[in-house]
């Protein structure tokens, strides 16, 4: 058996009506400035969900749009993924929950755990059930709610996330056009590097950790910042040789939208020019596991992506976790 076994079709995404822009974080108090974001960061604004809005409406939002696009009714879904860090509850999965609000009573609905290479590892899980003959339709999700879990008083992390979801139909893949490569890694041993140290089973939620404020996310920058560069790199070379093609053959690259620096670097390291890449961390800050459907979707509408092009996906994650994708549209 041989690539391509999946393909991915229509992609929408939906994110939350609030836009908080670098200047107002002077307004809640955090010690920072529009040009110290953009100048590390390249971010200028991101979305922040407000009350009524979760992770499963956006992410129900995203889905219905992509649905439609791709000619799929709720009842014809076989499986729903969705990569989240920031689930609207710890129990059940959000998966089911948007399961329940789509009404696609024949799927299999769970979350997968992967952080900001979320989408891309559920992607490539869907590609596997595909793969099985015994799935055919899959809804792929990457969706966060960051907001609900940064410390909204700590510089180091507040200013680079965001709110949002993005949804892809994975289908069976029709001759010529699919994933031709895939892969997939993680390295637990830097767990700590981007965690949220307290509040779930090893440590339970209690005054004294909500006082210190170790169920927030916490990041050591500059280790993380080096490792997706090197990570990204080892991703970049895989999509590419497992696809048995070269920088020259991709046209266009989607990176995670963590960091233009980050994303420059990688593009530099494949050889890969800056007029190839699709950037869009300036408008929606990180949404980790949304960054990449969200960036897709914008790409499909403005059609820069469109039926034959070939583009390469690249991830990294707390965990760490990293990955890639080679896919012809
Ligand atoms: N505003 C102003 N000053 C700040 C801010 C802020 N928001 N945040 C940190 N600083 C200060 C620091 O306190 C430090 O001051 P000091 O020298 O007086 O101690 C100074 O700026 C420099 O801090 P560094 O951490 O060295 O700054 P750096 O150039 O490394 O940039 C950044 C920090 C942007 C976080 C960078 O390390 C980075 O991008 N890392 C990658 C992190 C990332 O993208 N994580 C996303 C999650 S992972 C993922 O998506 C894959």
């Amino acid at each position: 058996m041989k690539r391509p076994f999946a393909m991915l079709t229509a992609t929408a995404h939906a994110v939350p009506k609030r836009v908080f822009k670098n200047d107002e974080f002077r307004s809640i108090g955090v010690d920072t400035s529009d040009e110290w974001i953009q100048e590390r960061t390249g971010i200028r604004q991101r979305y922040i969900a407000g009350p009524g809005e979760t992770l499963t409406s956006l992410s129900t939002e995203a889905a219905r749009e992509a649905m439609a696009a791709a000619g799929v009714t709720a009842p014809e879904l076989d499986a729903i993924i969705l990569g989240t860090a920031s689930p609207d509850r710890l129990l059940p999965s959000t998966a089911v929950e948007i399961q329940a609000a789509l009404g696609a009573t024949r799927a299999v609905a769970f979350d997968v755990g992967a952080a900001c290479s979320g989408w891309l590892y559920g992607v490539q899980v869907a590609e596997g059930l595909i793969a099985t003959g015994s799935y055919e339709t899959i809804l792929v999700i990457g969706g966060e709610q960051l907001s609900r879990i940064i410390n909204w008083k700590d510089r180091n992390t507040c200013v680079l996330f965001g709110d949002g979801s993005g949804a892809t139909v994975v289908k069976k893949a029709t001759k010529g056009r699919g994933i031709l490569s895939a892969y997939m890694r993680s390295d637990g041993t830097l767990a700590d590097l981007l965690q949220r140290q307290k509040g779930a089973g090893a440590a339970p939620i209690t005054p004294e950790i909500i006082a210190e404020g170790s169920h927030w996310i916490t990041m050591a920058g500059r280790e993380v910042f080096k490792n997706a560069v090197r990570s990204m790199a080892d991703a970049s070379d895989r999509a590419l040789d497992g696809a048995k093609l070269s920088a020259a053959d991709i046209d266009v690259m989607i990176p995670h939208q963590a960091n233009i620096r980050i994303i420059e670097a990688t593009a530099k390291h494949a050889n890969i020019p800056m007029e190839k890449v699709f950037v869009n961390v300036d408008r929606y800050g990180n949404t980790s596991a949304a960054s990449i459907p969200i960036a897709l979707s914008e790409a499909m509408k403005q059609g820069v992506v469109k039926e034959g092009t070939t583009v390469m996906f690249v991830a990294f994650g707390a965990g760490f976790t990293w990955g890639s994708m080679v896919v012809r549209f």
